[in-house]
């Protein structure tokens, strides 16, 4: 079966501060994979590894560095911003960040139909509307009229999903969807996933930190560090029986789902990222158990061992 999507090598190198101490940080480095047609494919690592940067390339907001994104196997590289919105969706962390208070949210939607002629007249489009909100469980009475504030987090979430659907997308990127999404409302949004799956066929980039979430929704799972995916196979093998020491270490220190602190570890976390980020070989050596002389020298290799991709040389050794 074709790809609907494939990754190959896509680098994304940021320039920061001044002219006289300019740091070039490779937010996603060499990053390879592909997404299967009705497939849930999870992106997992900690906070600034360069999650939303990937996920931005693919939208086409941001030009890779190097790199190439296929989708159903030609660049999506000088696609119009129409073709994107009928290819590609996505939804992001705040839901209250996407829709303005001032606003009803209807607006939103149709807005969406009149920019991409979804529908020839009201009725038909209210007709759209209302499918797509009965797709994620909300129905059209309790939407019309309302301003985001008269929603919670997880039902304007489902809404932004609605939203999404309007223009049929075989792709939806979800980026940490659920992360400020009430705790006991996180599984409804992520079966919304599997449903979406499921009854239309849709591939699902599922974004996030929370692993729980990962290894509930998951078919494949790649682990990201500092730019580098780490650790890349079905969710089973490497959640339960990680291979990666960072992968290992993620697994014994699940985040919290609260966003300050989440604010407050991201800070502390700020003077290794960039560090971590500037380290010749792997990126990880600075905290690894492991860790030997040829960490601190060069990036090792993926290498498929059980399934399983992995980059570590823990494993390079240990094939002989
Ligand atoms: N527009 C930008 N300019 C400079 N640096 C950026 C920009 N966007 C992201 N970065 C840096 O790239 C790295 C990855 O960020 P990001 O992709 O947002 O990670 P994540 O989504 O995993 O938290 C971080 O070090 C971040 O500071
Ligand atoms: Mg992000």
């Amino acid at each position: 079966m074709e790809n609907l999507l494939e990754v190959v090598h896509l680098t994304k190198i940021f320039t920061l501060g001044s002219l006289l101490s300019r740091i070039r940080v490779r937010a996603v480095d060499d990053v390879s994979f592909h997404i299967k047609p009705a497939e849930i494919f999870t992106l997992a690592g900690e906070s600034g590894c360069g999650k939303t940067t990937l996920a931005r390339m693919i939208l086409g907001f941001e030009e890779p560095t190097s790199g190439q994104i296929l989708y159903q196997g030609k660049e999506i590289k000088k696609r119009s911003r129409v073709w994107f919105s009928h290819a590609i969706q996505a939804i992001f962390q705040d839901p209250f960040g996407t829709f303005n208070p001032l606003r009803t949210v209807d607006q939103y939607f149709f807005e969406t139909i009149r920019n991409y002629r979804l529908a020839a007249s009201r009725e038909e489009a209210v007709r759209l509307i209302a499918e797509k909100l009965h797709v994620v469980g909300i129905s059209i009475e309790e939407f019309m009229g309302k301003y985001p504030n008269e929603f919670s987090g997880g039902q304007l979430q489902r809404i932004s999903i609605a939203r999404a659907l309007l223009t049929h997308p075989q792709l939806l990127i979800a980026d940490e969807p659920v992360s400020m999404v009430d705790a006991s409302l996180r599984m409804s949004i992520v079966n919304l996933f599997k449903d979406l799956r499921e009854r239309m066929g849709m591939s699902i980039l599922y974004i996030t930190h929370d692993l729980a979430t990962a290894y509930y929704v998951g078919d494949r799972i790649a682990v990201m560090f500092r730019g580098n995916i780490v650790e890349m196979g079905p969710v089973e093998k490497v959640l339960m029986e990680p291979k990666h020491p960072y992968t290992q270490l993620l697994r014994e220190s699940i985040p919290e789902a609260d966003p300050r602190k989440r604010w407050s570890s991201r800070i502390s976390l700020m003077e290794t990222e960039h560090q971590e980020y500037l380290r010749v070989g792997c990126k990880f050596a600075g905290r690894c158990p492991y860790v030997m002389e040829i960490c601190r020298k060069q990036m090792p290799e993926l290498v498929e061992i059980e399934g399983v991709q992995v980059r570590c040389y823990k494993y390079v050794d240990s094939r002989g």
